[in-house]
């Protein structure tokens, strides 16, 4: 039974943890629990029921509230801040009812404001078989005058009292994405946020706290997202009197929300976890649930593609995209993706955005030659668009200058040459959704990049129905509506979210799309790193990793070819300059791949040897057990010097297993604990393939 209702509390529990919370004496949800799963209901602890003041702080700001809305005597980050129509802007919740639904995986806990008609209802669902739980929150609206939301938070996750813990996540910067960072919280607050309108390449909503002591494999480690792909907030806080929480949701940046009388305004969701099993175990939970829960495509095995932009840029017609299309069938691709170029006007990147026909200089007779080539050449077409944005110089700003995001009073600054689309409004929304449903309904077309190349500026929406800073969240609303109906109508289709690389990634565009073009950095031992912090959160099948021409003077093919197979294998290159023998290799690596690639894209992660280090190793490992691959990495160690041994990990003990390349069946457990050294020399790289007998 996942929730339980106790007396005057609620348990929540997964396979194998626990999460508690009571009401208190004084009417305020107390939270009272969270780590590894108690055997009895009765093992888990009662609230302490401050009543006490300790010196200048009241119960308020003791007690671990689980929803603490701002009011009353309480300094520490509330979730809910509100004013009233009369001004007032300080408010209570007190527990009304509770409802268990869904065969008891759901739970809705309804809460009121002490004096003025406001409801808030805290849902929770209990993810049992991934050890998630859900959280998000609706405000309604039950007065007759307008209440205005400054902050309203998803979740405050606590952990355990007085610990003394350490923040794990990740920052970056367009080209250097998924920085992993790990620093100790101290009392305080630390912000991870994203003011750019997207979730951003600078920091990603997506929370690892342990003791200071865990690692990959062992370790208490409690761990949360956000799904949401705007403007976002995570608060990291060590109070007063030591307790720490979390608190992630929308940003309460810039932002207001008019809540007319009877309107119900709800929050994205976060989902949060703990395992006693390090970070490596955290990662696994998030993957496997992401797969499973999340992705649209869930199933699907992702196709080894082709991607022109770093070859032909804009310069793309039949001829160009034809000659690439021809090589990369003959290496095994099975999916030709035309990046940008193709519309109308796009000469380079100075205009054209907006315009979602084919440019007739370019493709005459549509983009139909193009398909039928790449189809007659046993593969299936993809296109890039980025329908968020337009170009003073296109069609549709000359002939709807008003429909980007502006202050009329003030310059609109362009970034890359082009102004974004006011996705808040349902005009907008349905222009682009009527483009790309022609663009989807007239041509062949499998798979989309969904790119998004800049970030917003001048946040203006005039003549806004409600409070023009309702633009964040309607934003992020109306893209999520366009790219919804795109995929209802054509749900065949595959969809990769681009910003630039990573800008955004968050499992709330992987509800849309099965991949995300990780970065645009793409030499391979940068990626090493910047792939390894994204696999922190998100699974190796949404990661789309080409291999490109950017760093071929100084790392071998095979080497990059192997840095991509880790993720969604991509080809980016210009592969007219490929000499036979490299397209021999790709060919070979492009091969092994589709032998591995189930596992790898289903398969469980271990990261066995970080990236940090010159010579890194991770595996990943089928969900039976039964076959692994292992990839290992060395960049610069000087000679004479022997590779430290990999531990596998992942592995039955008991069972035996063959390591491609290395003599003698060994137990899973051998292969863990005894280990294995590898002989590769500096820029060397090794794909073995594991198989249990
Ligand atoms: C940025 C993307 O990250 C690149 O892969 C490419 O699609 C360009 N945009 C095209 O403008």
């Amino acid at each position: 039974m996942p929730i339980k209702t106790t007396k005057n509390g609620w348990i929540l529990e997964t396979r194998t943890v626990g999460y508690a919370f009571n009401v208190n004496d004084s009417g305020r949800l107390e939270h009272t629990y969270w780590g590894v799963r108690l055997p009895l209901d009765t093992d888990y602890p009662a609230p302490r029921n401050l009543k006490g003041w300790v010196s200048f702080s009241g119960p308020g700001h003791l007690t671990p509230e689980e929803y603490p809305a701002y009011g009353g005597v309480n300094y520490v980050e509330p979730c809910l801040k509100l004013h009233f129509a009369d001004g007032v802007r300080d408010s209570v919740l007190q527990f009304i009812s509770a409802e268990v639904r869904d065969g008891e995986a759901a739970l809705d806990i309804h809460l009121h404001d002490s004096d003025y008609p406001l409801h808030v209802v805290l849902h929770y669902r209990v993810h049992a078989d991934y050890d998630l739980i859900e959280r998000s929150v609706r405000v309604i609206n039950d007065g007759k005058t307008p209440v205005t939301l400054e902050r309203v938070l998803s979740a405050q996750w606590h952990l355990p009292a007085l610990g003394e813990y350490r923040l794990s996540h990740v920052s970056g910067r367009w080209a250097d994405e998924f920085q992993l960072q790990r620093e100790p919280l101290t009392v305080g607050v630390k912000t991870l946020e994203s003011r750019r309108l997207t979730t951003s390449h600078h920091a990603n909503p997506w929370f690892a706290i342990d003791r200071g002591q865990a690692d990959e494999y062992q370790g208490g480690v409690w761990f949360g997202v956000l799904e949401w792909s705007g403007n976002w907030k995570l608060l990291a806080e060590v109070t007063d009197f030591g307790s720490t929480r979390v608190s992630l949701g929308l940003n309460d940046w810039d932002f207001a929300w008019q809540l007319a009388p009877a309107e119900t305004f709800k929050t994205p969701v976060s989902y949060a976890g703990y395992t006693p099993d390090g970070f490596g175990a955290a990662s696994r939970t998030l993957h496997r649930f992401t797969r499973a829960e999340v992705l649209p495509h869930k199933d699907t095995i992702h196709k080894v593609l082709y991607n022109s932009w770093e070859a032909t840029l804009f310069d793309v017609d039949v001829k160009s995209q034809s000659k690439l299309a021809e090589i990369a069938a003959a290496l095994g691709v099975e999916l030709f993706v035309m990046d940008d170029g193709w519309f109308h006007g796009r000469k380079d990147d100075e205009a054209g955005l907006g315009d979602w026909w084919p440019d007739t200089k370019k493709f005459p007779n549509g983009l139909k030659p193009l398909i039928d080539k790449v189809q007659a050449l046993g593969m299936t077409f993809g296109l890039w668009v980025e329908p968020e944005m337009v170009n003073p110089d296109s069609d549709l700003y000359r002939a709807h200058p008003d429909w980007v995001i502006h202050f009329p009073t003030r310059k609109r600054t362009v970034a890359r040459n082009q102004l974004i689309l006011n996705f808040a409004r349902t005009d907008v929304q349905d222009y682009i959704l009527d483009k790309l449903d022609k663009l989807l309904a007239e041509n062949a077309i499998a798979f989309i990049k969904w790119d998004m190349n800049r970030n917003v500026s001048e946040p203006g929406w005039p003549n806004a129905p409600g409070d023009p800073r309702e633009l964040w969240v309607r934003y992020v609303q109306g893209l999520y509506r366009v790219w919804g109906t795109l995929r209802e109508r054509h749900p065949d289709v595959i969809w990769q979210s681009c910003s630039g690389g990573g800008g955004r990634a968050d499992l709330g565009i992987l509800r849309l799309a099965d991949q995300i073009w990780v970065s645009d950095n793409t030499e391979a031992t940068a990626r090493l790193a910047i792939q390894e912090g994204f696999s922190h959160i998100f699974p190796a099948n949404t990661m789309e990793a080409w291999v490109t021409d950017a760093d071929a003077a100084h790392v071998p093919l095979e080497f990059r070819m192997h840095v991509s197979m880790c993720g969604s294998l991509g080809i980016g290159g210009d592969l007219l300059k490929w000499t036979a023998d490299e397209r021999k290799i790709a060919a070979g690596c492009v091969a092994l791949y589709k032998q591995i690639r189930h596992i790898v894209q289903f398969g469980d992660v271990y990261r066995l040897r970080s990236a940090a280090h010159a010579f890194s190793a991770l595996m990943y490992v089928a969900s039976d057990q039964t076959e692994g691959v292992l990839f290992a990495f060395r960049t610069h160690i000087a000679e004479p010097v022997s590779l430290p041994p990999v531990y596998l990990r992942g592995l039955q003990a008991d069972a035996l297993y063959e390591v491609e390349g290395i003599t003698g069946t060994r137990s899973g457990a051998a292969w863990m604990h005894a280990g294995l050294t590898l002989q590769i020399g500096n820029m060397a790289s090794t794909v073995r393939r594991i198989w249990k007998r």
